[in-house]
């Protein structure tokens, strides 16, 4: 399925712009981006949700990665064809945050997130039985 107008998403009857559509393109922006992201949080992790002001460099990456915008992407130092290695203490919201940044390119293939017990119990499983 095509989706005609991939930068605005509607969650139940509020419909959110996450930027401008010109010449083929979204010029996306960040502001709007965040808006999105915190209502959308609210809904798949609780009212509690909120993006936190010393998260949002962070944030600017990540949403630099996940749009693809290659010329920022070269600005930031990231590889848009590399993994991402999010590191940080436990419960600092790093899976929420891969959770939620999908849904900011709704046209583009998403992933699951599955814990890394599974790889580990995985690759024993393969190392011992095969
Ligand atoms: N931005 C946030 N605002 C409020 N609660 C959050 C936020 N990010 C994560 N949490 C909550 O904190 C807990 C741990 O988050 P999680 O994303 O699993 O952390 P990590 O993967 O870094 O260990 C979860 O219960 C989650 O709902
Ligand atoms: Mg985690």
């Amino acid at each position: 399925m095509k989706i005609e107008s991939p930068h605005i998403i509607t969650e139940g009857s509020v419909q959110y712009q996450l930027g401008e559509l010109k010449e083929n393109k979204i010029l996306y922006d960040f502001k709007k981006i965040q808006i999105y992201l915190e209502a959308k949080g609210k809904l798949l992790f609780g009212k509690n949700f909120k993006l936190y002001a010393e998260d949002e460099a962070i944030l600017y990456k990540l949403c630099i990665y996940f749009i693809r915008d290659f010329k920022t992407c070269s600005k930031l130092k990231i590889d848009p064809n590399k993994g991402i290695l999010l590191s940080g203490p436990v419960g600092c919201g790093k899976t929420s945050l891969m959770k939620l940044l999908p849904f900011i390119v709704p046209h583009r293939k998403s992933y699951k997130v599955i814990p890394v017990r599974n790889i580990a119990f995985e690759f024993n499983y393969r190392t011992v039985w095969q």
